[in-house]
């Protein structure tokens, strides 16, 4: 099994991310930390809480930032609706969070593994970023990063930003300078496997984790004829089906400043960096794999 903690901001494709990693049994998800993003953290972790108890897991859950470490924050309710994760009737009867911070509990949780431990940002990366900065010594104790973020040369925020990235550019650019090796699961593949309206249909006949799902993903504010972007869910299909994604080892910046910020601009002609890279960047998935992987785990999901 692959273990990994997950830093989220539930979120719709958050929520089927989620989905998939507390369902899928080879994946095993030890702890779930929270973040300002698609909504403000009370709601996104609320929203974590929700999903944990819809499954009658005990994944344990811990809130974290706030806001971002230096921009003002900006939540994306205009796609994700004031919840965060509308369009369904959760139970209500939720667990509580821990008693600690995301920070802390990513740290004891790291430091306390004899395995290695992948960690799988789907919202902004304040939270990794306090960690680094906090407790350096977690560093060597991460196997890897797969983070969904980022594009190369498009945006769905600005033209040239992705919003996970654009949320908080600060807290992405310590993230790709930490040393960790890091799976940029980006725009070019997310915009490319949407989950076709065909399917969307379908999931609601499978079972109750199925409805859900699709009763959260048509109030998508992105969703459109062609379907709905995933995003989040495409780091657990990478993690699970590597062979159905293609990167490129390149180095990756973040601009932190000025028009462009929260661009992740890949150094692709390798000119910049002697041949160093940071990074594996997502540039090609097979949709088609996607669809029928993403059906096929909701359709093992037993409850
Ligand atoms: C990312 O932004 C959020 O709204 C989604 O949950 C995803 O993590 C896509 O750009
Ligand atoms: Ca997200």
């Amino acid at each position: 099994t692959i273990k990994i903690l997950m830093d989220t901001d539930p979120g719709i494709d958050d929520a089927a991310a989620l989905t998939m990693a507390i369902n899928d049994p080879k994946i095993d998800l030890k702890l779930i930390t929270t973040v300002a993003g698609n909504v403000t953290v009370d709601k996104t972790t609320k929203n974590a809480l929700k999903i944990v108890r819809f499954f009658n897991q005990d994944i344990p859950v811990a809130a974290g930032a706030e806001q971002p470490l230096f921009k003002d924050f900006e939540d994306a309710a205009r796609i994700h609706g004031e919840s965060g994760m509308p369009g369904y009737d959760f139970p209500t009867d939720l667990p509580k969070p821990l008693h600690k911070t995301a920070v802390e509990a990513l740290h004891d949780e790291i430091m306390a593994s004899s395995d290695p431990i992948t960690l799988v940002p789907t919202g902004s990366y304040t939270n990794i970023a306090l960690l680094f900065s906090e407790y350096p010594e977690v560093k060597s104790h991460i196997d890897r990063i797969v983070a969904m973020g980022g594009a190369l040369g498009m945006g769905n925020m600005t033209s040239a930003a992705e919003f996970n990235v654009f949320t908080d550019p600060d807290a992405a650019a310590i993230v790709y300078k930490s040393g960790i090796p890091i799976v940029m699961v980006g725009l070019d593949i997310t915009m490319k496997a949407l989950l076709t309206n065909e399917n969307i249909e379908k999931l609601q006949h499978l079972n109750e984790a199925g409805q859900m799902l699709h009763d959260i993903i048509i109030n998508d504010g992105d969703h459109n004829e062609k379907g709905s972007a995933m995003h989040d869910v495409n780091t657990i299909f990478y993690l699970l089906h590597p062979e159905a994604i293609t990167t490129k080892d390149m180095w990756v910046d973040v601009i932190t400043q000025g028009p462009a910020i929260g661009e992740t601009v890949g150094d692709i002609r390798g000119a910049y960096h002697d041949g160093k890279t940071n990074a594996k960047v997502s540039v090609d998935i097979d949709a088609d794999a996607f669809n029928d992987w993403f059906m096929e785990e909701v359709k093992n999901i037993k409850m």
